[in-house]
């Protein structure tokens, strides 16, 4: 991990579950974080948690579901850092919610809100970073954060369009990564990395249920932590230059999806 200290990183969804987590870790090797989301107190709240790590965090309001808000932000961390190396675009939402049944507004917000949040923030801010990263002649790396449902639609729950955004997020990881081939970019790498479930506020209620709680606190279900995952982005961010594991799932041990 010596090679990044004091390198500069961005995470998406840094205000809680794994893009926290992942910050949390960051910091420990001198790496400077720039914490996008939307709940700034959080993120101010993580700054001051951190401040004593050899990285510092750098608190950003962002929606990645909204342009303009992507727009903002960039300039204010191109302002505050120029360029970064590390870009992990993890915000992500997922809400239990029928597709079929009533023609409902509500529904059709879930369904713009997901697809705009998890995929189409993804390849702005995917873009955005790659820009910063170029402003360097230095090595870069893209992490995605897809998930098994991009993998493996057929889940029991109603997860709506969330799997269809996972897969999505595979694919275009692929497609970034063979459109750097064709430009000869051999200093910035792309992979996705896909979590099997992962005990976070992802979903509110609707999928962390007070049945499920209680299922987890019996430890009658496996599932990872959050801790977990950011272990996975250290892996990642371990191997030399030269090797790109382009995709890593991770499923808790004994997991059935
Ligand atoms: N938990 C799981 O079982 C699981 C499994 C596989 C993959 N994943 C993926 O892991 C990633 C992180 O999820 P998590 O489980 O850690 O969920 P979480 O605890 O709910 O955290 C989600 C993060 O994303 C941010 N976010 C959501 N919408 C945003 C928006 N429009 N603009 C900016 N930030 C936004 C949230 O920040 P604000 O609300 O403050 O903006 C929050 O920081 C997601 O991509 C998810 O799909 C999760």
């Amino acid at each position: 991990m010596e090679k990044w200290s004091g390198k500069t990183a961005i995470v998406t969804g840094a205000s809680a579950g794994i893009g926290d987590a992942i910050v949390r870790e960051l910091v420990k090797y001198g790496i400077n974080v720039v914490a996008l989301a939307r709940r700034m107190e959080r993120l101010e709240t993580l700054k001051d948690q951190l401040k004593d790590e050899p990285g510092k965090v750098i608190p950003i309001k962002c929606d990645v579901s909204d342009k303009a808000s992507i727009d903002a932000a960039f300039e204010e961390i191109e302002k505050e850092v120029g360029t970064v190396q590390i870009l992990v675009n993890n915000a992500g939402i997922c809400f239990m919610q029928q597709m079929f049944g009533d023609d409902d507004e509500k529904t059709d917000e879930i369904i713009s809100s997901t697809i705009n949040t998890n995929f189409l923030g993804l390849v702005r801010v995917a873009r955005k970073g790659y820009k910063l990263m170029k402003k360097s002649d230095d090595y870069g790396i893209i992490i995605n954060i897809g998930s098994i449902a991009g993998h493996n639609a057929s889940m029991e729950y109603f997860v709506n369009v969330y799997s269809g955004t996972k897969f999505a997020v595979r694919a275009v990881t692929e497609s970034m990564r063979q459109e750097l081939n064709k430009l000869k970019d051999t200093k910035v790498r792309v992979c996705e990395i896909s979590p099997g479930g992962v005990q976070t506020e992802i979903g509110g209620d609707t999928i962390f249920t007070a049945e499920m709680k209680a299922i987890l606190e019996a430890g009658e279900y496996p599932i990872l932590k959050s801790s977990d995952v950011a272990q996975t982005v250290l892996f990642m961010l371990m191997t030399p230059y030269n090797v790109n594991i382009t995709e890593m799932i991770v499923k808790p041990v004994g997991e059935s999806m």
